[in-house]
């Protein structure tokens, strides 16, 4: 049992503040907040932060593109990211950004140190550069022909079809994917820190415990390889921290990113009186946890640790690191429907299924995790709602009805409480390790004795015999402690089920709970708890998601943001087919069940179509009646899911808020022609 509290920090990796929460980020953002909940209810003082990764190359050139500086795009996502999460029931104590005062006064002051203690040197290199932009490229911002087998747009530093790596100076036919110019080599001085100092220290961490076998043995890789000097400048243009005394640069993005762990922390003290420095001071007896992708390590396994140490702090107690999730068998893709944000999600499936699924799934190694859908509606309905929630249902009634909503005072089967509650330590350890997988598995065998017990006792039966009411009140009486022991281990992972669960039993439940046993209390009515997970709403949420990609295709996250190239010419004959008219928005509204699509009638001049624009993102449909635009009349009728659309209207724009229907000029009539 719980000696002396720990006092522990946990993080998630920082998403990008460029792009949705999706169901790949929610894989670690629920792998923490599952820990971090089991840790406070085991009585420990555990603090859970996060932030949105504001800087760097991609997030300052998609706020270009939207036409909005990249503080009011960081700050709009943000608060998106944060509410996805809650939604989501991972409760961050503190979600702040990494573009913040905190996170500023951090980094200049770690680079003090370095600097300082000799980490810190400068070289001039030279690198691609776009002329047009005036800006230095990132690799994934070039591409060309490879080097190696002549394969045609090919990113900077990879080549897909032979997978050779090179360096981007190397590739045939250059060409920015911002401008499209050719890059040119520059010269600039950029300023490096000392990674293979920091070897010895290095060596050393790995085998302290601090990482799981796997990637200690990467890292031993990486050392045989040989480290290098760590470039940490990057010039201007570029939104991130300026380095002091050094006008036109930058730090790069994975300098401050992690320091974003400590901002975050920094500005939760400073708000709730908690000390800082306690928890990150190089004797803190604080334990400090980085959950992190596979895809990131070596960013927080080299680098963070060596730069922590030559700034005189902490290191993390251990790195976690977690594979990547698949969808049906498959990488997440956009045209499959399978690339799933968070919201989309919610908005056709309850998130607790997905805490449930994932952590069923979830073990303490680095082997990418498979979201099957129809695995995914066969455990919820069979483990949750079949198993867990079914005891309760099947004992509450008899309670409330027959036995005044009061337990009874008899243990009918110790030995069947005693393995309840004996099993409690070794769940707890499993949780403790991260083997959420072990843990469910054991507290799903424990749900299948309960369901025997009630099984072999059919209170339903005994209710109706005579001189049985004392033992069927016992039976129901154990059934509902024993689903209120699973509730106790299930709680950090389903903490909405478990508030219900509360409300139902009278009781508040941690950890230790599960070793008591309620006799003569009184409950309150039972409510179903939760629904079977809907196959048609899965299915929906997939569509939804296809949909998602036709709407806004320039606004994709994982891909470079490029300039939307012109089409293919056509021919005049092949316009002139185009019949453009002026179109009055008769009626605007919503459609249930799309998450981008607005339903709207538009009057022709005596003629009404039904056309579903995907123009929700920016316009209320009450903003829209009355108002004129312009559509493709003659474009042959579709058949969607919601309905017939027969026409399109025009719209411009990035996509998002930032669309706009054209508005024809005042003096345009609904049919008139558009030339
Ligand atoms: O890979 C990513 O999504 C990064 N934004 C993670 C940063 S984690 C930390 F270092 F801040
Ligand atoms: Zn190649």
């Amino acid at each position: 049992m719980l000696n002396t509290p720990r006092k522990i920090l946990v993080t998630s990796a920082l998403p990008y503040a460029n792009g949705s929460i999706h169901l790949g980020h929610l894989l670690e953002h629920i792998q923490t907040d599952i820990w971090s909940r089991f840790q406070r209810m085991r009585g420990h003082q555990c603090y859970s932060v996060c932030a949105d990764d504001a800087h760097g190359t991609p997030v300052m050139l998609k706020a270009q593109e939207l036409g909005i500086t990249p503080e009011q795009m960081v700050e709009q996502t943000r608060a998106e990211h944060h509410q996805d999460l809650q939604s989501f029931f991972v409760e961050y104590d503190n979600y702040h950004v990494t573009h913040s005062d905190e996170n500023k006064a951090l980094c200049e002051d770690i680079y003090h140190r370095l600097n300082n203690a000799g980490y810190i040197s400068k070289r001039t290199i030279s690198q691609l550069y776009d002329p047009e932009k005036e800006m230095f490229l990132p690799d994934r911002f070039v591409q060309g022909t490879c080097p190696n087998c002549g394969a045609e747009d090919q990113n900077g530093d990879s080549c897909d079809v032979c997978s050779a790596t090179y360096d981007p100076t190397e590739m045939k036919n250059p060409r920015s994917v911002v401008s499209g110019a050719t890059p040119v080599l520059k010269d600039s001085e950029h300023f490096f820190f000392d990674l293979p100092k920091f070897e010895k220290m290095l060596e050393q961490w790995l085998v302290s415990g601090a990482l799981q076998e796997e990637i200690a043995n990467k890292l031993k890789e990486w050392f045989e390889q040989g480290l290098q000097q760590w470039d940490i400048s990057r010039d201007a243009p570029y939104f991130g921290f300026e380095i002091p005394d050094a006008p036109g640069k930058f730090f790069y993005v994975w300098v401050d990113a992690p320091v974003g762990y400590m901002a975050s922390f920094k500005n939760f003290c400073d708000k709730n009186d908690v000390d800082f420095d306690a928890y990150w001071n190089a004797d803190s007896d604080a334990e400090l946890y980085h959950f992190i992708g596979k895809d990131i390590t070596y960013f927080h396994c080299l680098f963070w640790p060596a730069i922590l140490e030559g700034a005189g702090l902490r290191k993390p107690t251990a790195v976690n690191v977690h594979g990547f999730v698949t969808v049906n068998g498959a990488k997440m893709s956009k045209s499959k429907g399978t690339f799933i944000k968070g919201r989309t999600y919610l908005e056709h499936l309850n998130p607790e299924y997905l805490r449930y699924y994932y952590a069923s799934k979830l073990n303490d190694g680095v082997t990418d995790i498979d979201l099957n859908f129809e695995d995914f509606a066969q455990k919820v309905n069979s483990d949750l709602v079949g198993k867990v929630v079914n005891i309760a249902s099947r004992c509450a009634g008899f309670i409330s009805k027959r036995f005044d909503a009061t337990l009874s005072d008899t243990v009918l089967d110790q030995a069947l409480l005693n393995e309840f509650q004996e099993a409690s330590e070794g769940i707890a350890e499993s949780f403790e390790k991260r083997q959420y997988n072990r843990a469910i598995r054991d507290i799903m065998a424990l749900a299948d004795k309960a369901n025997q017990f009630i099984d072999a006792q059919a209170p339903w039966v005994t209710i109706k015999e005579e001189g049985k009411l004392q033992l069927t009140h016992d039976v129901c009486s154990l059934g509902i402690n024993l689903f209120r022991i699973l509730m106790v281990y299930l709680k950090p992972v389903l903490p909405k089920l478990a508030e219900q669960a509360e409300l139902f039993l009278n009781d508040q439940l941690d950890w230790d709970s599960a070793k008591r046993h309620l006799s003569g209390h009184q409950i309150n009515k039972f409510k179903a708890l939760m629904q079977r997970v809907d196959m048609d709403k899965v299915n929906a949420m997939i569509e939804d998601s296809k949909e998602n990609l036709q709407a806004t295709p320039k606004l994709d996250p994982s891909s470079p943001v490029a300039k939307d190239p012109i089409a293919d010419t056509i021919e005049f004959d092949d316009f002139a087919k185009i019949d453009l008219r002026i179109a009055k928005i008769a009626k605007a509204e919503h459609v249930e069940k799309a998450d981008k699509l607005l339903r709207l009638e538009l009057d022709l001049g005596g003629e009404t179509r039904q056309v579903f624009a995907g123009i929700k993102s920016a316009y209320q449909p009450e903003d829209l009646e009355g108002k004129l635009t312009v559509m493709v009349a003659n474009l042959a009728p579709r058949k969607m899911r919601f309905g017939l659309s027969e026409g399109m209207v025009l719209a411009a724009g990035p996509g998002g808020e930032d669309l706009w229907i054209l508005e024809p000029h005042k003096g345009a009539q609904p049919g008139m022609k558009v030339k």
